[in-house]
C-alpha cells in the first residue's frame, strides 16, 4: 500500500491510498482538483472515497470526484452524495486495500468516524482520524460533547502503538505550543516542537504520527495521568472532566 499525502485549502490533508494495481481510495477530499491531478500523474484509479465527518472542508471534492470517476462514497452523514453510512459497531467496509473497521468516534461532531485498517504481513496498520485526533491535539467540540470525545480518544488509544495516524489538518506546531503551556518543563515535548518546526520549514508534513507517540506526548490522550491532573489541580475528577478542562484551555489559546 502506498499512501500519498495531498494538501488542500489552508491546512487540510487529503489522503490517497493505492494498492499495487493502482486501485485507490481517497480520504476526506476537501477539493477535487488535487485528487484528480494526482490520479492522472500516478495513473491511479479512484474506486472509493471515505469521509470522516460532514464538515465541508472534508467533503467539498466528493461530488465532482464521484461524477468524474464513478467511485463509491462512504461516510457517516445522510446526504445525496453519500452512498452508505455506518451502522452500529462493529461495522466494516471493504476497500481496495482490505477490510476497514469504521470506529464511531463522536465528539468533534456527532457523526465523526475514524477508519482503521489493521496491520497485515505487508503493511503497517493505519487509522484515518479526520478531526477527532490530530498530531498532539484533538478536534474542537462542535456538535459533540467532551465526554463523547474523551471516549472516542480512548477508543483510538486502544489501537496498537505502531498504528500510523493520518489526521485531517496540519496543526502540529500549535498543538505542541499548547502542550508546552500545560507542561512548560516537558523537554520531550519541547524537542518535538523543534523537530516539527524544522519539518514544516522544509515543507514536510508532520503526518503520519503513531498511536504510541500520541499516547506518549498528546496531552488530550493523557488527561487521566498524574502529571496532567497535577497541573490542572484536578487530582480526583473523572478523566473526561480533566479532558474537558484541557479542551477549554486550548479553545482560549
Ligand atoms: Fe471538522
Amino acid at each position: 500500500m502506498e499512501i500519498t499525502i495531498l494538501t488542500a485549502l489552508q491546512d487540510n490533508y487529503i489522503y490517497l491510498a493505492a494498492d499495487h494495481t493502482g486501485n485507490t481510495l481517497a480520504v476526506d477530499p476537501a477539493e477535487s482538483r488535487p485528487v484528480l491531478d494526482c490520479l492522472k500523474r500516478k495513473n491511479l484509479t479512484l474506486s472509493l472515497i471515505l469521509t470522516t465527518h460532514s464538515h465541508a472542508d472534508h467533503t467539498g471534492g466528493i461530488e465532482t470526484l464521484k461524477r468524474k470517476t464513478g467511485c463509491r462514497v462512504f461516510g457517516p452523514h445522510i446526504d445525496s452524495i453519500i452512498d452508505s453510512g455506518p451502522k452500529p459497531e462493529p461495522h466494516k467496509i471493504d476497500s481496495p486495500l482490505g477490510l476497514f473497521q469504521v470506529l464511531l468516534t463522536p465528539g468533534h461532531t456527532n457523526d465523526s468516524v475514524c477508519y482503521y485498517l489493521p496491520a497485515s504481513t505487508s503493511s503497517a496498520g493505519v487509522v484515518f482520524t479526520g478531526d477527532t485526533l490530530f498530531v498532539n491535539g484533538c478536534g474542537r467540540l462542535f456538535s459533540g460533547d467532551a465526554q463523547s470525545l474523551w471516549q472516542s480518544l480512548r477508543t483510538l488509544a486502544a489501537l496498537p502503538d505502531e498504528t500510523l495516524v493520518y489526521c485531517g489538518h496540519e496543526y502540529a506546531e500549535e498543538n505542541y505550543r499548547f502542550a508546552l503551556t500545560i507542561e512548560p518543563d516537558n523537554t520531550a515535548i519541547r524537542t518535538r516542537l523543534h523537530e516539527t518546526q524544522q519539518a514544516l520549514r522544509k515543507g514536510l508534513p508532520t503526518v503520519p504520527s503513531t498511536i504510541g507517540r500520541e499516547k506518549q506526548f498528546n496531552p488530550f490522550l493523557r488527561a487521566d495521568t498524574t502529571p496532567i491532573r497535577r497541573v490542572l489541580s484536578m487530582p480526583d475528577a473523572p478523566a473526561w472532566e480533566v479532558f474537558a478542562e484541557l479542551r477549554k484551555r486550548k479553545d482560549r489559546m
